[in-house]
């Protein structure tokens, strides 16, 4: 019995390994169809990925059968290393030729979705321009450089100190009254500066002549909205103060900027006013810009336009601010900025100036 069994052993294992050797065989074969077949349904780099991993990877199914070669016998170890190589060389083939295959794909989709067609009108991007007060400004602010005045600033929140008191209105001045002033404080010591003017006392507190400064600002004034008024509007102050300023250069200087403004054909015209901060004043009107001077709507048939005012600095006001006026003397104005625009331009309300419409803005 043991001899028969003996006898029997090795066919008994050769049968056996014979059996397993074929079915290894069979299942690298099967495994490398498997493989392909899951191949060509591939369509993402990481279901390659995945796909690598699980025929190919240390855990894989390949793998898992070379673990089982050590059952095998020493000739048939060989045979199906070998097998198992070649399938594993084609399976990486395989997965290296897809993966190439979906690079290009990928590419090619890529630059279809990217693709640039430079015949497609370009966006339009809108940027901003200046305000027509802005542009009239600048105009005005290069003639004064250019005469060597200096640009001074004030604060719009003014004293009543600085705005009344120092520049000589009275206290009894209707500027002063609630209904055209707007009063921050209680006691009237504070509120919304009424004009540019109390500029000209910060400058000359400050500095001692020669002085040659324009000022431009808001200034408010409890007006009702119609289409020649408006609660904020826009001043240019002016002062020059130096030794023996006259009326005469006053003139000089005013003529000056209105030729460069309006053309040296435009004519001014001074008339006799009253302002408690100057002596002499006046009032200075241009030649209407609309009808040249004949008469029409624009200048109520008078044939001229009221454009600013003016005058000498009066003595008081230079000796408050600490100036001589036995030494010095000096003139002084304040430009309608709003008006002057309106007349550069044509504008028949000045309510557009502050409405902020793009259709009328976008027409400078
Ligand atoms: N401040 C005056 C006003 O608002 C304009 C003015 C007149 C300014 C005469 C001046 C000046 O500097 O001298 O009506």
């Amino acid at each position: 019995m043991i001899i028969f069994q003996l006898a029997l052993l090795p066919w008994d294992r050769g049968l056996f390994l014979l059996i397993e050797v074929v079915g290894m065989k069979e299942k690298l074969k099967q495994l490398k169809e498997e493989a392909l077949q899951a191949l060509s349904a591939v369509e993402t780099a990481s279901e390659l990925e995945a796909l690598r991993v699980k025929f190919l990877g240390k855990k894989g199914e390949i793998t898992a059968i070379l673990k089982q070669m050590g059952s095998l016998s020493a000739e048939e170890r060989p045979v199906i290393g070998q097998l198992a190589n070649e399938i594993r060389a084609g399976i990486e083939d395989a997965v290296g030729q897809k993966s190439e295959a979906l690079a290009s794909e990928g590419l090619s989709k890529q630059l279809t979705s990217e693709v640039l067609d430079v015949t497609i009108p370009g966006k339009e991007y809108t940027i901003g321009r200046r305000h027509p007060i802005t542009i009239v400004l600048d105009e005005v602010k290069e003639i004064f450089i250019g005469m060597g005045f200096d640009i001074a600033e004030g604060p719009e929140v003014e004293l009543s100190l600085y705005d009344f008191d120092r520049l000589n209105i009275p206290a009894t001045h209707p500027a002063r009254e609630w209904t055209d002033t707007f009063y921050i404080k209680e006691d009237e010591s504070v509120h919304l500066r009424c004009q540019t003017s109390p500029v000209q006392v910060r400058v000359m507190e400050n500095k001692q002549p020669p002085i040659r400064i324009i000022s431009p600002g808001r200034v408010y004034r409890k007006d009702e909205v119609d289409s020649t008024h408006s609660p904020m509007f826009h001043q240019i102050e002016g002062l020059v103060v130096d030794k023996g300023v006259t009326m005469a250069d006053l003139k000089g200087t005013l003529n000056l900027v209105v030729s460069k403004l309006y053309g040296e054909d435009c004519k001014t015209r001074f008339r006799p006013h009253h302002f408690p901060f100057t002596e002499p004043s006046c009032e200075v009107d241009v030649q209407c810009v609309v009808c040249g001077g004949a008469g029409c709507k624009t200048c109520k048939q008078s044939g001229w336009l009221e454009l600013l005012g003016a005058g000498v600095v009066h003595p008081k006001v230079l000796a408050g601010c600490g100036i001589d006026p036995e030494v010095y003397s000096g003139f002084a104005f304040g430009i309608g900025l709003d008006r002057m625009t309106m007349l550069r331009f044509g504008i028949d309300d000045l309510r557009l100036l502050f409405e902020n419409d793009l259709r009328f803005l976008n027409q400078f």
